[in-house]
């Protein structure tokens, strides 16, 4: 196993996405692993990622943990689903930390839950396109039959606060006809909003069809990562640091974040900062930090 000398257990744990989205992986990590610090940052400004092209995605992606490496991480969690299907192989290859993605531990999941080996997936029309669900169920399943469904509308409705709401059950019944007609009994919710709206996907799928949760799966991958790298803290913060346990930043419209984060995360987000992403070009990654 690789070595990283130079962390230390204290250190916080970067988590990223597109935006908002990505905080219910942040969610996962402080239920989970409530000693941890957490530095989250949502690119707010380039939403949505669902609908952009990988070498776009790889270069927001690149930006993104050269400025969690400047923050003094431990580790990366990637909440994104289109930025782990299309940047995860190139950050991993460069980054002088652990990273982890969310879509090999939903894929492990969905493996290990299905009886009859077919399985759907749903997600942006990239992470579908990219084919990176149905490449990780083959390597642990080579026999599983993989059938993806891109559904673009359920990232805004859910932005739009439709949690609950008989537009998105019209629209979610749509978009599970075509994969009930399959056989499913397994689904992964392969994009960060989806567990949001988890009620409506499920009674359009039907109670007969498990669905998986990447962000869950995630933050238990994660905490056995950091367990084995010896890297897992096991002391709650200093409460009277003047450093907050969990930071959040954004690309843009710091207040609306603050806002919708709020709703999600009921550790009560104290502020959000905006930054300048720009300031974090340049390839290649592994330049950002010395290991
Ligand atoms: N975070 C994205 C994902 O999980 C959804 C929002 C977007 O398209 O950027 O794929």
């Amino acid at each position: 196993m690789r070595q990283y000398s130079d962390l230390k257990p204290g250190m916080p744990i970067g988590v990223f996405d597109s935006g908002i989205g990505g905080l219910t992986v942040a969610r996962e990590i402080m239920r989970q692993m409530p000693n941890e610090k957490i530095v989250y940052f949502g690119d707010t400004a380039r939403v949505p990622y669902g609908s952009k092209s990988k070498e776009t995605v790889t270069r927001y992606s690149r930006q993104i943990v050269r400025f969690l490496l400047d923050q003094k991480v431990k580790a990366v969690a990637i909440a994104c689903n289109t930025a782990s299907a299309y940047a995860l192989p190139e950050i991993e290859k460069e980054c002088p930390v652990p990273v982890i993605g969310v879509i090999r531990p939903g894929a492990r999941t969905a493996c290990s839950c299905t009886r009859n080996g077919r399985i759907g997936v749903i997600g942006t029309r990239a992470t579908v396109s990219s084919g990176s669900y149905t490449d990780f169920i083959h390597e642990i399943m080579p026999e599983a039959e993989v059938f993806a469904q891109a559904c673009p509308l359920f990232v805004p409705l859910v932005e739009e606060g439709l949690w609950e709401d008989p537009v998105t059950d019209e629209i979610a019944r749509r978009y599970m006809a075509s994969l009930l007609d399959h056989g499913i009994d397994t689904l992964i919710m392969g994009c960060t909003h989806y567990p949001l709206i988890r009620k409506t996907i499920g009674r359009a799928a039907g109670e007969k069809i498990s669905l998986i949760n990447p962000a869950y799966e995630t933050a238990m991958e994660l905490r056995h990562m950091l367990e084995e790298l010896k890297l897992l803290s096991d002391q709650r913060p200093f409460l009277g640091s003047t450093t907050p346990q969990y930071r959040f930043y954004v690309s843009d419209m710091a207040e609306q974040f603050q806002q919708f984060a709020n709703s999600i995360i009921k550790y009560g987000i104290l502020a959000s900062e905006k930054i300048d992403i720009y300031h974090y070009s340049g390839e290649p990654l592994s330049a950002g930090r010395k290991v």
